[in-house]
């Protein structure tokens, strides 16, 4: 089985990441907008409000507002199928409880996606990527709260209602999963607006990313039903940040603990896909004794929320190794990584390991049998501009290379339904771990440093010609 005639080639980018403007056009402060920039290993710092001293790279980003012709030009020359990105909630809801949507932000993307539709590119959208409105933070503790579910949900239907007959394919919250538990404070803010003031213990901490998780879940879930109501040939799915853990032996116990460890961050999906809490979710917050708001209403509405495809990311996997573990395989994913000798890292520390990519695809379809989209893969790197003004990438050539062969054995050998593939950072983008403009997975350079100083010119890299072959023969010339 060839990979499909239709099938969806592109690129990945988050609105947070690229657009800047952060307060042009009536768009309110997003939680992105008051993350300090950090580096490798130097974790963000969350502000509480933005300050005037500090350095905060989303607020121009790449100036994807003000460019996204010039680049859309560019994605369009290397022959997109598709795009992904993301809305900005605060460009149509400034404070995230506002009465009325923002009309100017609303237009923005009808503009950005009447482009994208002019070269025959397929909008793919997600409507929440690691940027709430601030003010839901500071006035309602963000997820942690169930008000939040309403406003995210009425920030969903304004955007299927406007561009219903523009954008297909939807994701509702990016990388929901990367919450499991709770791992760094700027992780949890990202995903879902959770603030902690440093006096809770580690179970609380969890317990809060558990009941964060679950309102998301069912946020997420009643969106899957709007969308469907309002235009029933809606692909809704949901996102999940994909690493695979593997065991470190063959030894029972470690395999075992794996198990337990995939769990962790696997039973997101369960949930998107099936309707329903795993037993292995629901026993252990049983067990820990976590008071987590659970209504019947929600369960049914879960149940009625289901996905329509799945859609990750993919960049690395883990190992995982047994050690101080008693029955219970309490995995701690900040304790219990090792590193895995068979792979490669990245300078970042990210594993690199195409099979998993092939492994993560045969775990998905197996379990869930529900057709799936590659959203984001790729390679970040410090690029070098040579003495002719070119940039020899070919580092990221063979990360991607390895990564598209893996894939297309998972759907000629093993048999996945897979609707598509976008690599992440086409065009350079601000890191969203680290901050950083040096960690670059772009097929598209963009002129702009660590301290924002730099022109935001584009120029295209060697990969931009690969990748551009890679699309027009179907990913036959690799
Ligand atoms: C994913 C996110 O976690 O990984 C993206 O969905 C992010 O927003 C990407 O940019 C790569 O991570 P980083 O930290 O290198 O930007």
């Amino acid at each position: 089985m060839k990979l499909r005639e239709d099938f969806l080639w592109g690129g990945a980018i988050a609105a947070h990441q690229a657009e800047g403007a952060w307060q042009t056009g009536g768009k309110g402060v997003s939680i992105a907008d008051v993350m300090t920039a950090g580096a490798n290993g130097v974790p963000r710092r969350i502000t509480d409000g933005v300050l005037s001293y500090e350095n905060y790279p989303n607020h121009e980003a790449i100036d994807f507002f003000n460019h996204y012709q010039e680049d859309i030009k560019l994605f369009a020359e290397m022959g997109f199928k598709c795009l992904r990105t993301s809305i900005a909630w605060t460009r149509i809801f400034p404070n995230g409880d506002d009465e009325m949507p923002n009309e100017e932000g609303l237009k923005f993307y009808d503009d950005l996606f009447d482009e994208m539709l002019k070269y025959g590119i397929e909008p793919i959208i997600t409507l929440a990527h690691f940027e709430m409105p601030y003010h839901l933070v500071k006035e309602y503790g963000g997820f942690l709260n169930r008000k939040c579910i309403d406003f995210f949900v009425r920030f969903a239907s304004v955007c299927f209602e406007r561009y219903k007959d523009k954008v297909k394919y939807w994701m509702t919250f990016n990388e929901i999963n990367n919450q499991t538990h709770y791992m760094s404070d700027d992780e949890v803010f990202r995903d879902s607006g959770l603030l902690f003031l440093n006096n809770e213990t580690p179970l609380q901490r969890e317990q809060a990313c558990y009941q964060a998780g679950h309102y998301q879940l069912v946020a997420s879930a009643l969106a899957v039903q709007e969308g469907h109501r309002i235009n029933p040939d809606f692909k809704i799915g949901c996102m999940i940040a994909m690493c695979p853990i593997y065991p470190h032996s063959c030894h029972p116990n470690d395999i075992m603990l794996s198990v337990v460890a995939n769990h962790k961050r696997d039973y997101y999906t369960h949930i998107h896909a099936r309707g329903y809490y795993p037993a292995y979710a629901l026993e252990y917050m049983k067990r820990k004794e976590f008071q987590i708001d659970m209504t019947q209403e929600d369960l049914e509405i879960l149940k009625k929320g289901i996905v329509d495809y799945i859609a990750f990311s993919y960049y690395m996997s883990y190992a995982t190794k047994y050690s101080h573990h008693d029955k219970y395989y309490d995995f701690e994913q900040s304790q219990d990584l090792i590193k895995n000798e068979y792979v490669e890292a990245s300078e970042w520390g990210w594993q690199i390991d195409p099979e998993g990519l092939r492994y993560s695809l045969n775990y998905f379809y197996d379990l869930y049998q529900l057709p799936m989209m590659i959203v984001e893969n790729g390679f970040g790197a410090v690029d070098k501009i040579e003495k002719d003004g070119t940039i020899q990438d070919d580092y990221r050539i063979d990360y991607l290379r390895s990564h598209i062969l893996a894939m297309k054995d998972a759907v000629e050998i093993d048999g996945v339904d897979l609707l598509g593939y976008t690599t992440w950072g086409p065009i350079d983008i601000v890191s969203a771990g680290t901050g950083e403009m040096k960690k670059r997975y772009g097929f598209v350079y963009v002129d702009k440093d660590n301290e924002g100083q730099g022109t935001l010119q584009r120029r295209p890299k060697k990969s931009f010609y690969w990748y551009q072959k890679v699309i027009e023969s179907n990913g036959e010339m690799i």
